[in-house]
């Protein structure tokens, strides 16, 4: 019998993944479909409990249910128990285990570019959801520092707290980042600015960045930020987040499947659809 997938969240019409995973379904020639899902957060509950029902095989949480799905899940892998967010779901012998691929999905891009990552000393944009999820990957991936900057650096403070990972962490003020940038081999942004409307702000003043650094900004529309063209035009490395975005995908794919995808293919059909 077919098996079907999906993305649920809200809003959901711009989703990229449904053409992306439908696309690798075809390719690897799999009895497979995937389904964009718009669920409003007051249908959650009945959503999960219908999604059940019809024996759903796995699925992608996007926004705004990332943290709210936990609630409803039977299990959750370790990794995505210390994010407190679920963006894939398997439902295996009646029971649904969540997992996050978003921050083990930056970590295999940055691999791709940085293969000695985990010697870095790396600077961390921002201390929101996207930021924890990069953050505890980096962790758990035994980087040896980490610095979280963050325009309310209690919340990199928490963020550090709250880390189930034994790792030199240490939180600062975007000021006090920008004051002791030439410390950093590696830079990731992970705010949303820079992001449509606000496509001329920077989070981060660049002026002491050396020029032998890798600069990732997580954000893929635009194409490259105005963050991620300072930092070129001063010679850094630069990376933006479709990476981030094909491998979560990818990883997601593989715990549903036990095949991991050909990424490259996975890239080309994403810029096809950004145009
Ligand atoms: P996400 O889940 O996408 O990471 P989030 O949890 O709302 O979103 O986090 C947004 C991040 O962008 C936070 O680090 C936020 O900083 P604060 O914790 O101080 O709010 C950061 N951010 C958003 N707008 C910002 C701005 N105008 N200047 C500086 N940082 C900003």
């Amino acid at each position: 019998m077919e098996k079907f997938y999906a993305v649920i969240g809200d809003p959901i019409a711009h989703s990229m993944s449904p053409v992306m995973h439908n696309d690798l379904f075809q390719y690897y020639e799999m009895d497979a479909h995937y389904l964009p899902l718009h669920i409003q957060s007051e249908n959650l509950s009945d959503a999960i409990k219908g999604l059940r029902a019809c024996g759903i095989a796995g699925f992608n949480v996007t926004v705004p249910h990332k943290e709210t799905i936990m609630a409803y899940l039977d299990e959750l892998d370790p990794l995505a128990e210390a994010i407190g967010a679920v963006n894939t779901v398997i439902h295996r012998d009646g029971k649904l285990i969540g997992y996050n691929t978003d921050g083990t999905g930056f970590l295999q891009g940055l691999k791709n570019h940085q293969p000695q990552f985990s010697e870095n000393k790396i600077l961390v944009v921002g201390a929101g959801g996207a930021a924890k999820a990069i953050v505890y990957a980096l962790a758990q991936a035994s980087v040896s520092h980490i610095t979280i900057a963050n325009r309310t650096v209690n919340r990199a403070a928490q963020l550090i707290a709250d880390c189930p990972y034994d790792v030199d962490m240490r939180a600062l003020t975007l000021d006090d980042a920008a004051h002791k940038l030439d410390e950093y081999d590696c830079i990731i942004q992970t705010t949303s600015i820079g992001m449509s409307p606000r496509m001329d702000e920077k989070p981060l003043n660049l002026n002491l960045m050396r020029e032998d650094v890798f600069v990732s900004d997580i954000i893929y529309n635009p194409f490259e930020t105005a963050f991620l063209a300072e930092a070129k035009a001063k010679g850094a490395r630069v990376q933006n987040g479709l990476e981030m975005f094909v491998y979560q995908g990818a990883l997601a794919f593989e715990l549903w499947t036990s095949q991991m995808p050909d990424t490259e293919r996975m890239r080309r059909n994403v810029e096809q659809q950004l145009g």
